[in-house]
């Protein structure tokens, strides 16, 4: 698949999925821009991303500062012109009960995912290629099941959900596409370093997925880069969920092993 010459900008593509999504751009021909908020995780991204030849591009900042993301967003337009592909998947995560969750805790994870979603795509608006601009947001199937010891991040997702379905519908008639990704469990990422952080948890977790195993950040990026192509043109409103059936079999068992583990919070 070729973006040769395409402009792509990850916010939070420093690491994780994100990441390997922003090299597999960078892998076929895209130039690509990454924020984040640790100056070091932006340099090595950049590093990383440097190597595929295509161009890259590195902005130290937090996505609930919408100036700075507007910022970020102005200078990679000002450098390479139009935005092809945008990618909102700055996100934070941690178990913890409901009961014990402070408010401002909540408030963290909904103002990074679900607010920095929210200002990235405002920010990104006036600079996305008309027509042909696709955004892809990344969510959890965690939006529509609920699950314990993640209610800050079942909400903020859930919003992250219908940020991109409303956005489907008032800039489909311009020609900008709008999607969601919604990984399952996937290896090697801070993201189950969190909610998986002990072998049990871990092998509980795996026994209630369908596929029997953890995805694999290459397995995201993939379909990332097919759901953003001309092979995806008529698909907008969609959130897709890249999950091996988790999502079909709910949260029991993740629940019932994160209980048996001594839980937490
Ligand atoms: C309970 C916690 C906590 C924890 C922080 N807080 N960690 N509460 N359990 N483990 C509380 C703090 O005490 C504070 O509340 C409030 O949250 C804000 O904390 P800060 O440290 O000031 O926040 P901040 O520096 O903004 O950091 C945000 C963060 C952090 C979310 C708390 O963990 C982070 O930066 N995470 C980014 C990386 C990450 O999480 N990656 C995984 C994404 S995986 P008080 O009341 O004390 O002020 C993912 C999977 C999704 O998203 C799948 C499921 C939907
Ligand atoms: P990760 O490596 O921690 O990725 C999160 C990224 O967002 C990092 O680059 C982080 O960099 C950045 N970030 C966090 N807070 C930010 C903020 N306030 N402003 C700007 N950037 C910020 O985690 P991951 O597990 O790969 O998750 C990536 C995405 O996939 C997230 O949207 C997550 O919800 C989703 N997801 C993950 C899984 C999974 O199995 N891991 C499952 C479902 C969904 P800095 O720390 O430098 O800011």
């Amino acid at each position: 698949m070729s973006y040769q010459g395409k402009v792509v900008f990850v916010a939070g593509g420093t690491s994780g999925i994100n990441l390997g999504m922003a090299e597999a751009f960078a892998a076929c021909g895209a130039r690509v821009g990454v924020l984040s908020r640790s100056e070091k995780k932006v340099e090595s991204a950049v590093a990383a991303l440097n190597v595929h030849g295509s161009g890259a591009m590195g902005f130290a900042s937090d996505v609930r500062d919408y100036e700075a993301v507007a910022s970020a967003l102005s200078r990679t337009v000002d450098t390479w012109g139009p935005i092809d592909v945008l990618i909102s998947g700055a996100a934070g995560n941690f178990l913890s009960l409901a009961s014990q969750l402070s408010p401002n805790a909540f408030k963290a994870v909904i103002d990074i995912d679900l607010l920095g979603t929210f200002n990235v795509l405002r920010a990104a608006y006036q600079h996305l290629r008309k027509p042909g601009a696709v955004v892809l947001n990344v969510t959890a199937p965690q939006a529509w099941i609920p699950t314990a010891f993640q209610v800050h991040a079942c909400a903020a997702k859930a919003g992250v959900d219908q940020v991109t379905r409303t956005c489907a519908l008032e800039w489909g008639p311009e020609g900008v596409r709008v999607n969601a990704i919604a990984p399952g469990p996937i290896a090697d990422t801070e993201g189950m370093r969190r909610l998986a952080p002990d072998p049990a948890i871990a092998n509980a977790l795996i026994a209630s997925v369908p596929c029997r195993r953890y995805g694999r950040v290459d397995e995201i990026a993939r379909v990332a880069l097919w759901l953003c192509s001309s092979d995806a043109s008529y698909i907008t409103g969609v959130v897709l969920p890249v999950d091996g059936g988790w999502s079909l079999a709910g949260s029991a068992g993740l629940t019932q092993a994160v209980v048996t583990a001594g839980g937490v919070g």
